[in-house]
């Protein structure tokens, strides 16, 4: 996208000089004619860079600045100032201006200033967002039952040696919980390596694998390490194992067996020490029985079986992980932290979430890039499928040999969140269509593990129902 230049400046002459010229050079360009005008352009959307005249009618240059800052604008500045002007100019870049340029201007110098100052809120956004992604630290984030239980389990499994098998439906947290046990394991200083096995043609998996020898087939141009090899001393992440052919599946269970490899048009078998992962959102005891995986690779894996809970069945830990998101995306871009009004937050603890803690990550990334203000209404979700919400049925209840108790939990649960989200989180009127007293419905939403909502009004009923 072509980065957008405002120009602020009360000269008509200037403006568009400088329009022209910065045009040329291949940039969105607009131009006000004073400080007023300027701030009112950015109430509507961003500009990458703002060349601002110090002298202007009405608001100053600086004036108009000071404004922008406290808004928070993070549009780069220039500053124009008069000739010999100095004390000014050093008042703006103590208010954050990238740079200064004295009149009378020289085009070719502002054009040289402007490119840097764009390069400069680039590299800025750039370090941000990788400082953000290696900040990001790779916790399991979650205080329901399920998810202490998995965080038990894999500080168990973590420190031995043993094989872990991770199950779980797409977008679970398959790939942070193998990661979690090698971070926690005596191999954390060595590497962690993933291999995506529905990822990679079935012809060049060997070669990935187990590495190949120069000329061993055509494409081998030189020796490559497979990545058991890299993985030696640490750990070796098989993701998708379902999807493995059964010939691969055979070749991975000798390296199993044997601790030994050889790689593609290799002579000599080498030995290598790599804790297997590995991980699946497939029913393998359905795969064996259909003959798409082999039963004696199936034993050697599922040395420690862990299951990842889909996030609808965890459904207290959606607030926690939509605000561990929307943290981590703020970072990332660089914006304040958006809340979510009682509206929002019925929805999203009411979603299915098919896609389990990945699409509420991408809801949540998605959230922060398009919604202007602070705050999150149930009107900006709604591009939510909300059609499968009430997903209590007698048949649901029957095929899952639900007792009477748990099938009422359920339809109890569902039924409420629907209410809550008619009435945009207003705990008052929910209470009143559902016919129950305010505090009998926070103590129901508390036992069903829902978040009542966060807003201060709520929490002064929820102090008046203690009493
Ligand atoms: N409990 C959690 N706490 C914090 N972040 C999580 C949690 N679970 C998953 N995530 C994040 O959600 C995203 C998806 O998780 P991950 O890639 O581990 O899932 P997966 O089961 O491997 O998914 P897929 O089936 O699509 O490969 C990642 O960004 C991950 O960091
Ligand atoms: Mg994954």
């Amino acid at each position: 996208m072509k980065p957008t230049i405002l120009i602020v400046d009360d000269e008509p002459g200037v403006r568009s000089a400088l329009s022209g010229v910065l045009r040329d050079e291949g940039y969105s360009v607009e131009a006000v004619s004073s400080g007023e005008d300027c701030l009112d352009r950015m109430t509507r959307g961003t500009v990458d860079l703002i060349v601002l005249d110090v002298w202007l009618p009405g608001m100053d240059g600086l004036a108009t600045l000071a404004r922008l800052r406290e808004r928070q604008v993070d549009a780069q500045v220039v500053l124009i100032s008069g000739h010999g002007n100095i004390e000014s100019a050093v008042r703006a870049i103590k208010l954050g201006a990238f740079d200064f340029v004295e009149k009378p201007l020289s085009l070719e110098k502002t054009v040289l200033v402007v490119r840097n100052a764009l390069r400069q809120r680039r590299l800025e956004a750039e370090n941000r967002a990788l400082r953000a992604r290696v900040d990001r630290t790779q916790t399991m984030v979650g205080e329901s039952y399920a998810m202490r239980q998995l965080r038990e389990q894999v500080a168990m499994a973590a420190p031995t040696n043993g094989r872990v098998l991770i199950y779980g439906e797409n977008g679970t947290g398959k790939e942070l919980v193998a990661r979690t046990i090698h971070a926690l394991s005596r191999r954390r200083h060595a590497a962690f390596v993933e291999v995506n096995c529905a990822a990679i043609p079935e012809e060049l998996i060997e070669s990935e694998l187990f590495g190949h020898v120069r000329g061993s087939f055509t494409g081998a141009v030189s020796d490559r390490r497979g990545k058991f090899e890299m993985a030696d001393g640490g750990t070796i992440f098989l993701d998708e194992i379902g999807d493995m052919s059964l010939k691969t599946q055979a070749k991975v269970l000798r390296v199993l067996q044997e601790q030994t490899l050889e790689a593609v048009g290799g002579t000599t078998r080498i030995t290598v020490d790599a804790r297997v992962v590995a991980a699946t959102n497939k029913d393998l005891q359905a795969e064996i029985r259909a003959g798409h995986f082999r039963e004696d690779l199936y034993f050697r894996l599922n040395v420690i079986p862990i299951f990842v809970p889909p996030l609808r069945e965890r459904a207290e830990d959606i607030p926690l992980l939509a605000d561990h998101f929307m943290a981590e995306f703020a970072r990332e871009y660089g914006k304040r932290v958006k809340t979510f009004d009682p509206g929002a937050l019925a929805i999203i603890q009411q979603y299915p979430w098919p896609g389990n803690v990945r699409e509420l990550r991408n809801v949540i990334e998605r959230l922060m890039i398009m919604v202007p203000g602070d705050s999150t209404s149930s009107a900006d979700l709604s591009f939510l499928d909300h059609t499968p919400l009430v997903r209590f049925h007698v048949e649901e209840a029957l095929a899952a040999h639900l007792s009477l108790h748990d099938a009422r939990d359920r339809f109890e649960r569902d039924l409420i969140l629907r209410t809550l989200t008619e009435q945009q989180g207003n705990m008052s009127r929910t209470a009143e269509v559902l016919g129950v007293e305010r505090s009998n419905l926070y103590r129901k939403m508390r036992t069903f593990g829902l978040t009542p909502s966060r807003r201060p009004e709520t929490e002064e009923e929820e102090g008046e129902v203690r009493t």
